[in-house]
């Protein structure tokens, strides 16, 4: 009997130590899975991608960042490259043909993850191909939000960027405003030669049929050309700024304003014979691309009854003030290569007061500011 009961204590002692040490050669046999199942629930991987985390030794890496789809997907594929790991972190999943191959080119030209992002939130397959084999653009990210970015004109701007240290504000703007193509290239034709905001520039051509309805010729007391005309809302406005400058004791005059497309045909082909066709593109329009064809433009005369010129007391008192009657200085000092003239002291364009009064702030071209509101 004693001997029974001690067999049994002794088989239950056993049990006791097999039990445990089972328990532990099952987790031992099978810790690889488990530490993976565990790593799995703490990260939100799939274990596949566990085992490669492991595999290459980055499981401490990621283990404190949030789950990354991209990662996920890209880490098993040939195209993970450990040297983008934090990126890939960061960078939105897409599923699309090419997508690994595309975000390392565009992490090898220089994008970060968030570059990446706005590019495919904002651009079509077309244009993101485009940045991958072009230079870096620096500033994407802004350029992608501004309102005058025009994605149909990225490879202009790719290519206009290449060699230049313009802002992207400016790379923007001279693209939009065709400064990528040589004068009177790829030439538009207006189609709203009546609006007071019409553009006409050497890329923006009047028909030679055009001529504005409502031409009035401007009073004598402020005319000094020959039956000088212009549009009434701009005749009106040119008045009243005449009459507020002798106010100020200022006399201005118009010297020339209406010209017909014959009329600029004729004095173009006379300055080319007098000053030769390179120096006559400075100042003279070819006919169809002058402003005043558009009966919005003058050439205003000080009280010597000369074309006005910068150091004239005339002159600065136009800058002051002619935008508050609705004039701009049309081809202003310094932005010669933006307007394709030289620098015409004495050539106002009538646009309306908010416009006026917006460039003079702004201190842009019109040439700039319609490609800013295009
Ligand atoms: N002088 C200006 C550019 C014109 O001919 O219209
Ligand atoms: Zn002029």
């Amino acid at each position: 009997m004693r001997k029974v009961k001690k067999r049994k204590m002794n088989y239950h002692k056993t049990l006791k130590l097999i039990i445990p040490l089972i328990f532990i050669i099952t987790i031992f046999l099978f810790r690889k899975p488990i530490i993976t199942f565990y790593q799995s629930k703490v990260t939100g991987y799939p274990m596949d991608t566990i085992e490669v985390f492991n595999e290459l030794n980055i499981y401490k890496d990621i283990k404190q960042y949030p789950y990354s789809d991209t990662l996920n997907y890209i880490v098993k594929t040939e195209y993970y490259n450990p040297k983008y790991l934090n990126d890939y972190l960061s960078i939105d999943y897409q599923t699309k043909e090419n997508y690994f191959p595309e975000i390392n080119q565009l992490l090898t030209l220089g994008y970060s993850a968030n570059e990446i992002n706005a590019i495919y939130t904002s651009l079509n397959d077309q244009s993101i191909t485009l940045l991958t084999t072009s230079d870096y653009l620096k500033d994407i990210y802004t350029i992608l939000n501004l309102s005058y970015f025009h994605e149909e004109n990225l490879e202009r701007y790719l290519k206009y960027n290449q060699g230049k240290e313009l802002n992207y504000e400016d790379l923007i703007t001279y693209v939009n405003a065709q400064l990528d193509y040589k004068y009177y290239t790829n030439v538009i034709n207006v189609e709203n030669p009546k609006d007071i905001t019409v553009l006409v520039n050497k890329y923006h051509k009047l028909s030679s049929s055009y001529i504005p309805e409502d031409l009035e010729t401007i009073s004598t007391k402020y005319n000094k050309g020959y039956n000088n005309k212009l549009r009434h809302v701009a005749k009106v406005a040119f008045e009243s700024m005449c009459e507020a400058a002798l106010k100020d004791n200022i006399k201005i005059y118009s010297g020339s304003a209406y010209r017909s497309y014959n009329y600029q045909q004729d004095l173009y082909n006379r300055y080319v014979a007098t000053n030769g066709f390179n120096e006559a593109e400075t100042f003279s329009a070819r006919a169809g691309y002058s402003e005043h064809q558009t009966g919005l433009a003058t050439d205003i005369m000080n009280a010597k009854v000369d074309y006005i010129s910068k150091s004239d007391k005339e002159y600065t008192w136009l800058i002051n003030n002619s935008y508050k009657y609705g004039f701009i200085l049309r081809y202003p000092e310094g932005k010669e290569n933006i307007t394709g003239y030289m620098f015409e002291e004495w050539h106002f364009r009538y646009v309306g007061i908010d416009i006026a009064t917006n460039l003079f702030k702004l201190g842009l071209t019109y040439d700039e500011y319609v490609a800013r509101n295009c």
